[in-house]
């Protein structure tokens, strides 16, 4: 799974992906530099970004980067080891083991909307922050990668799923996430929206994996694996797009920076 994550995450690194546009974000808000003893934690970190891409540009600061995943936390120590201003450390997001108003900054990839309680992650976030301090964080608004899964499984079930327990898209409702910030203390909430393609391998095996990787457990529970990759094979064209270099997409991926200040 974090192997096979790693290899989607690499479109996240997309000039307008979630880790740039955090990084333009935190350039914006911090123009005169981060003085003194700056202190970044990343929450959700998967295999390490936004970690590295803020320790690279900002040397001064020191970043935690941290992860729920004992697999997701080999890989980002993997990735950010020649990093001397970056930590690696196990951390449930909605328990953090960090002081009350200790980090500067708060960031967050694709990690609010997996904590079974996300009110309690948004206030462990606002008991970490310094005064003044601010949360980055992106969240999915609209994932074609996710409904091609899902059209894969109605196949199987004969029925429309329901959302798989760990759902990308369980704060895409319009204003969900913002209200929720709002109601724990944080304030001068903004959101912006920006698109980008996945790129998927053009190996037939690795594609049909990728896309059936969040409803692995299902498909095992109901020997439901030859129906799958048939309607992998009859809805690939629906949903993937064949570059003239033979590269293969999934386009529309639309995700959300949402920006605010304790
Ligand atoms: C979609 S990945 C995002 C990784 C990386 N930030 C990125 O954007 O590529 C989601 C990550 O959230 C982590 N996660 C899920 N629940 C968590 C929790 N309660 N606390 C911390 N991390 C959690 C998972 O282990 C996974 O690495």
């Amino acid at each position: 799974m974090a192997s096979l994550y790693e290899k989607i995450a690499k479109n996240h690194n997309h000039e307008s992906g979630p880790f740039h546009t955090i990084l333009k974000s935190i350039k914006q808000k911090y123009r005169a530099g981060m003085s003194g003893d700056f202190r970044v934690l990343d929450l959700a970190a998967g295999h390490g970004e936004p970690s590295s891409m803020i320790a690279k540009e900002f040397p001064n600061a020191h970043v935690t980067c941290t992860d729920i995943s004992e697999d997701m936390i080999a890989l980002a120590e993997a990735s950010t080891v020649y990093l001397p201003n970056v930590t690696v450390s196990l951390a449930d997001m909605a328990d953090l083991q960090f002081e009350s108003n200790s980090f500067d900054l708060i960031t967050c990839s694709y990690g609010f909307m997996f904590p079974e309680d996300k009110n309690k992650a948004i206030s462990e976030a606002h008991r970490c922050l310094k005064d003044g301090g601010y949360l980055m964080a992106t969240t999915w608004n609209k994932l074609p990668f996710m409904k091609f899964t899902a059209d894969i499984m109605t196949e199987v079930l004969g029925e429309t799923p329901p959302p798989p327990p760990l759902n990308p898209m369980s704060l895409s409702e319009p204003n969900l996430f913002e209200n929720m910030l709002k109601d724990n203390g944080f304030q001068d909430v903004q959101s912006y929206t920006s698109t980008y393609p996945m790129i998927v391998s053009s190996d037939h095996e690795l594609k049909f994996k990728t896309l059936t990787m969040l409803v692995k457990d299902k498909l095992d529970e109901v020997d439901g694996w030859d129906k799958a990759r048939r309607a992998f094979d009859a809805l690939s064209e629906k949903y993937i797009t064949v570059d003239e270099d033979g590269t293969c997409l999934v386009d529309g991926n639309t995700f959300k920076l949402t920006v605010c200040r304790k």
